[in-house]
């Protein structure tokens, strides 16, 4: 279709349950569930959450109509989602939220009933994919398709439960070690056949994004490796009709990344060089140690800026850019990461600047709102029979995955901007293209 033409759109309405499936919980999930249960009793706003406190323009600039997202969108209610997940340790979610020491313990108390019942399904997991870890509860079985059958039975045991009529799963695991792409990866038929055969290149994170597409529910990534990247995946996203969305949230430093290189390029001043640095304490940052889990996430953190800045297009301001990105495990932070950013400039007549940012930041507290959105945002892609991959969702991934033909778009107010137009579209609404001619006498 092409992109003038307009289509009618049926969204199923969001009726019932809808159950999210999150395989890891930690820091992020704990931080998202005790959200979640603070928004549904009232103890707090929705800070952070487009679908939940952000507004939509919809038709001309005169007309006054910025309705809240969430009243014109049909998006599941909060009271009607239901959580699961997965870990490979098997403390239940009010002592994982004291461990990963994110929320205070005041906030914990106030949903410790709620948290204290999610107790984690033992963890499909392979010690070769995050060297740092080791845990008990995990699954036992001779092969991974054995295992993904056992994935698929707690599913259905937690939909028979839950009376969840719609599910999304959301993985919100440690970061895997960087793969490459092998043959097993390349269609379904190799990939069902390596599941039988235990293919040491089958990550545990594609052995539940494979049972989520097999047994339809859309599956986002919200880790840097691949998973639903790979071409096996995406045919059977295709052929079961379900959306994917990834990967890796964008919060942190790559977040004011994707926020401040917008701005230079806008103004055509060059840069230099970029130094981002980091110091972290949680969990997340001790997995990130390993090389291989690193690797991962510096090629995700890493490919922002050149799409941003386009080198090839501007040679004389981006070509010789120095960008470097470093993680240190720094236990006595804990989850409070400290970012630092020395970004080395240049403008009219050559003249030198330098611009630092210092962020202390809470990478949970950041990325606790993008799982609501994106689980809200993927069952609306799904009622909406919008299949494969969501590049709409762009704005919540450091690594957003496109359309093989197009280049990822990384700059956040493109992005926001993509969004609020496919939404527009989806309800049938006009695009808005921010040309606003109809308010002035040009061209008479
Ligand atoms: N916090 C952020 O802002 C942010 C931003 C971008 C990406 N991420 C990614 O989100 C993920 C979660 O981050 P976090 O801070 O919650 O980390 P975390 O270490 O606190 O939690 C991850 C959990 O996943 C579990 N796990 C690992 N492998 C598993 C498996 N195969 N099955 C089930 N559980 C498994 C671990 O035991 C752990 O409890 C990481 O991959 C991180 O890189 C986080």
């Amino acid at each position: 279709m092409g992109t003038t033409e307009r289509k009618k759109i049926n969204i199923a309405q969001p009726t019932g349950k809808l159950g999210v499936l999150i395989p890891g919980m930690g820091a992020v999930t704990t931080t998202f569930l005790a959200g979640l249960e603070s928004l549904r009793r009232g103890f707090y706003p929705p800070f952070g959450s487009l679908t939940q406190m952000g507004h939509i323009r919809l038709g001309r600039r005169d007309a006054g109509r910025q309705p809240r997202i969430k009243d014109v969108v049909p998006l599941a209610q909060l009271d009607d989602i239901v959580c699961a997940g997965w870990d490979v340790f098997p403390d239940n979610c009010y002592q994982a939220a004291q461990k990963a020491g994110v929320l205070t313990q005041e906030q914990l108390a106030q949903v410790k009933d709620y948290l204290i019942s999610l107790r984690p399904m033992p963890a499909v997991f392979d010690r070769r994919f995050v060297k740092k870890l080791d845990g008990p509860n995990v699954k036992k079985a001779a092969t991974l398709w054995d295992k993904h059958v056992m994935l698929a039975e707690d599913i259905e045991k937690f939909r028979a439960q839950s009376g969840a009529q719609r599910l999304v799963m959301i993985w919100c695991g440690s970061t895997e070690a960087y793969l490459q792409l092998s043959d097993v990866h390349k269609t379904l038929e190799a990939f069902e056949q390596g599941l039988k055969k235990n293919d040491p290149a089958i990550s545990s994170s594609m052995v539940y994004a494979y049972t989520a597409l097999k047994n339809k529910i859309p599956y986002i990534n919200g880790a840097p490796h691949f998973t639903t990247d790979i071409p096996a995946l995406l045919e059977l996203a295709q052929e079961r009709g379900v959306p994917i969305a990834g990967k890796d949230f964008k919060t942190g430093q790559t977040l004011m990344k994707t926020i401040v290189a917008p701005g230079l390029k806008a103004r055509l001043l060059g840069i230099e060089g970029w130094f981002s640095t980091n110091i972290l304490g949680n969990r997340d940052g001790e997995v990130l140690e390993d090389p291989e889990s690193f690797k991962s996430k510096e090629v995700s953190k890493l490919s922002v800026l050149d799409t941003i800045l386009q080198p090839d297009l501007y040679p004389e301001l981006y070509s010789k850019l120095h960008h470097q990105v470093r993680i240190n495990y720094y236990p006595p932070r804990g989850d409070n990461k400290e970012g630092w950013d020395n970004i080395d400039i240049f403008g009219w007549m050559g003249g030198r600047m330098q611009i630092k940012i210092n962020f202390l930041c809470r990478d949970s507290i950041l990325a606790a709102p993008l799982v609501l959105d994106l689980v809200l945002f993927t069952d609306l892609a799904q009622r909406a029979t919008m299949p494969g991959i969501q590049e709409w969702l762009s704005f919540y991934f450091k690594s957003p995955m496109t359309a093989p033909s197009v280049y990822p778009e990384h700059d956040l107010f493109i992005q926001l901007t993509k969004l609020k137009n496919t939404l527009r579209y989806i309800i049938g609404e006009e695009l808005i293209t921010h040309l606003g001619i109809e308010y002035y006498n040009y061209f008479d």
